[in-house]
């Protein structure tokens, strides 16, 4: 659907080439094998609105590292304690939890020193969102109602995808209309992207899904296929990603590669 070699050889570019215990952590987590689903997002958007790959490139590569910062950092023990991610094993498995820790900081120090410093405060912003929603995710509510629960995927996932699709359609010189309507196709299809997520830990395997399957229960984390059913959950995501759909009218034909990337979204394996 879109070139991931491309934004790995962006990501190679910016991130540091030494021998340093640090820069081989944040190498090893940002290689480890990510689907590149927002970075792919960000290209396709820039694609559909006639923009350039090279002006969308170093912000695509910026979400990637800021995306990979939170996963390492999710899956440290005091989160949600995995040991498996992208296939192998996590960063703070293989580094220690110090390195993984500060290889997690610099990703997202790098982050915002290559992403353009005009779309530098939307990503402060989602990634502020993210955060408050990794901590409403911990726990502390301890039986979230299905509005609170979707409070908490709007923040810690939809708002990054929301804020991918933005960036690249204003670096793209898209209209404000233009910017709103991706906006909002990105945050309905973050919605479906994270109950997938929920579905798919809920119903696969670890060696299919790269990462620990069945830990949300385990967790003891509120999730739709926990809390509703898994075939309720599957209406859900589809409601989800048809509202994605319908925001791509605009566009009429062009948007076909996003269309599909919003069906990808729900119809995922991993
Ligand atoms: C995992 O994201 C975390 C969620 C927000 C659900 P991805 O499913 O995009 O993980 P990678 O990047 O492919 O490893
Ligand atoms: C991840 O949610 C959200 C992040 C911001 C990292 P999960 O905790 O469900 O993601 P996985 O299942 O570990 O990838
Ligand atoms: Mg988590
Ligand atoms: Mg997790
Ligand atoms: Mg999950």
């Amino acid at each position: 659907m879109f070139d991931s070699k491309m934004i790995d050889r962006e990501l190679k570019k910016h991130l540091p080439k030494d021998n340093l215990i640090l820069s081989r952590a944040m190498r090893y987590s940002v290689f480890a094998g990510g689907k590149r689903f927002r970075p792919g997002l960000m290209l396709l958007v820039a694609k559909m609105l006639n923009g350039k790959a090279k002006d969308i490139l170093p912000a695509a590569a910026a979400v990637e590292m800021i995306h990979t910062f939170t996963l390492i950092h999710d899956d440290l023990p005091c989160m949600d304690n995995s040991d498996l991610r992208r296939g192998v094993l996590t960063c703070h498995k293989k580094f220690g939890e110090d390195i993984a820790l500060l290889a997690g900081d610099a990703l997202n120090t790098l982050a915002f020193k290559i992403c353009p410093p005009q779309v530098v405060a939307e990503l402060a912003e989602a990634l502020l969102d993210v955060v408050k929603g990794q901590v409403l995710d911990l726990g502390y509510i301890s039986s979230p109602s299905l509005s609170q629960l979707k409070r908490i995927h709007l923040l810690k996932t939809a708002a990054l995808i929301k804020v991918s699709a933005k960036i690249a359609a204003i670096l793209s010189g898209a209209k404000p209309k233009e910017v709103l309507a991706l906006s909002c196709y990105g945050e309905e299809m973050g919605l479906a992207f994270q109950i997938a997520d929920d579905i798919l830990d809920f119903v696969s395997d670890a060696k299919t899904l790269g990462k620990p399957a069945g830990a949300d229960s385990s967790n003891n984390k509120s999730t739709y296929p926990l809390i509703l059913g898994l075939e309720e959950a599957k209406r859900l995501a589809g409601r989800h990603m048809r509202k994605a759909l319908s925001e791509l009218e605009v566009f009429g034909k062009k948007a076909l590669q996003l269309a599909e990337l919003a069906e990808y979204s729900v119809r995922r394996i991993k």
